[in-house]
């Protein structure tokens, strides 16, 4: 009996210790605050990699202040200094808590707890813990919640849809998905509270009559664990397609459209890198196959991503490039950001991915606009003003929780309005008449 007792405590003691001996140490690195209100700086920043030798990895901006930051290796730090002092352009270099980085996993025992809304808002889940989420959902509401397998990771693990609402007839369709950056976090609870409240809600319940909303809570799963147990940080894919001794792609530089363009890198290490070609992640082949299958229904498209608090509309791979309907996207956006604001009054800025501080091709907003896909975003969520960036506190899940599903069912509201059959008899044949009329076309 003791003995037994005594090799848990020891297995017990091992595991734990395994889990944060093996993360990655960030000491000594620091979070690089340059402003950028002043043309020049703003000049500076944008070409930064040619003034420090090197692509410094681009953590997010703070459009209140307008400041970008960058995260700095160790052996980056000096080097970095020198090039901005001798460039006259102010900055400030953070320190950064180093035990920030690390993240001790609550254990629990999977058997006897399912997972609970509750969790969904006071932590971040293991992919396994979000799989059995989702699974209890679908038998709970087996007639508003299928879930669909897309295809599977690099390493394996399946990408899966949930579809909600999905009754065999043509309504349009919102697409969401999340975290196709591995180290923002927040973007998976936020999709999961959206699943579990829409359904729980019978306010919010009745907008699955019009619409059907596909949701993909967890687009990188590799990517995500791999942040959860190795390197907090980390951004791409785990995929390995070269000999590089660096693994994983960008996802969002992955997408088909303007591949490999602008604001990507093809230098494998890059927290950039687009990839060998074109969906050549199974994660973006698995997700671009998906939305072409069901393109004429699909209305709206949202990426979610941390941080910055910012709603993003296309096009981005580019600057000064705007859709033919870029008011309406406006429009859209920010009745969103409203709908936030109206909870706690948090700030969300609406602006065009590619006006801002950089544009990057090959992301998912463009392809999707591109497919036809009217109202195209990718929201930066919380937070923006402070200094924890992707390491949002627990404690800080619920709100941003509650209010991104605001944004997003003011979003599902606008396709019911826009593009709901209201007639109850054939719905089938007249939607599928009336979309082939519409001409969808490349959506420039
Ligand atoms: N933070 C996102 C990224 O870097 C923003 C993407 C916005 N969309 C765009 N097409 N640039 O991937
Ligand atoms: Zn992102």
């Amino acid at each position: 009996m003791f003995l037994r007792f005594g090799i848990c405590l020891i297995l017990f003691i091992f595991l734990n210790q395994h889990v944060t001996a093996s993360y990655k140490s960030y000491d000594g690195y620091k979070i690089l605050e340059v402003p950028f209100k002043h043309k020049i700086a703003k000049r500076y920043v944008q070409n930064i990699d040619k003034h420090f030798g090197f692509m410094p990895d681009f953590l997010g901006e703070n459009w209140k202040k307008e400041e970008a930051h960058f995260f700095i290796e160790k052996d980056q730090v000096a080097k970095v200094g020198d090039a901005l002092k001798f460039s006259n352009i102010s900055f400030n270099l953070r320190d950064v808590d180093s035990k920030m980085f690390t993240f001790s996993r609550k254990r629990r025992d999977l058997a006897n707890s399912p997972i609970s809304i509750t969790d969904i808002n006071t932590r971040y889940l293991s992919y396994d813990e979000q799989i059995q989420f989702l699974n209890n959902l679908a038998s709970q509401f087996p007639n508003l919640v299928k879930l669909q397998n897309l295809g599977n990771s690099y390493e394996g693990r399946p990408i899966t849809a949930v579809r909600l609402g999905d009754d065999g007839t043509n309504k349009p369709i919102v697409w969401i998905d999340a975290g196709i950056h591995a180290r923002e976090w927040i973007s998976y609870n936020a999709a999961l509270y959206f699943i579990w409240t829409i359904l729980n809600d019978p306010n919010y319940r009745q907008l699955l009559q019009n619409v059907q909303v596909n949701v993909v809570p967890n687009t990188n799963p590799d990517g995500y664990e791999y942040s959860r147990t190795t390197e907090r940080m980390w951004r791409k894919t785990r995929s390995r397609f070269t000999s590089s001794k660096c693994a994983g792609t960008d996802g969002n530089r992955n997408y088909p459209f303007f591949w490999g363009n602008e604001g990507v890198s093809h230098s494998t290490c890059s927290e950039i890198y687009c990839g060998t070609r074109a969906a050549s992640e199974p994660e973006v082949l698995a997700l671009t196959n998906a939305i072409m299958r069901e393109e004429r229904r699909i209305k709206a498209y949202v990426s979610l991503h941390s941080y910055g608090q910012e709603i993003l509309y296309p096009w981005g791979h580019t600057k000064n490039s705007h859709p033919s309907d870029v008011q309406d996207l406006i429009r859209v956006g920010k009745m969103m950001a409203t709908a936030i604001q109206n909870l706690h009054g948090t700030q969300y800025n609406v602006m065009n991915s590619g006006d801002g501080l950089y544009p990057a091709a090959g992301a998912s907003d463009d392809w999707a606009k591109s497919r036809g896909i009217k109202y195209s975003f990718t929201m930066e969520l919380s937070p923006s003003d402070d200094y924890t960036g992707f390491i949002l506190p627990e404690d800080r899940i619920f709100q941003v929780n509650r209010e991104t599903f605001q944004a997003l069912t003011t979003l599902v509201r606008v396709v019911s309005q826009e593009f709901a059959n209201r007639t109850t008899t054939s719905t089938t044949r007249i939607s599928a008449k009336f979309q082939r009329t519409r001409g969808f076309g490349s959506g420039k």
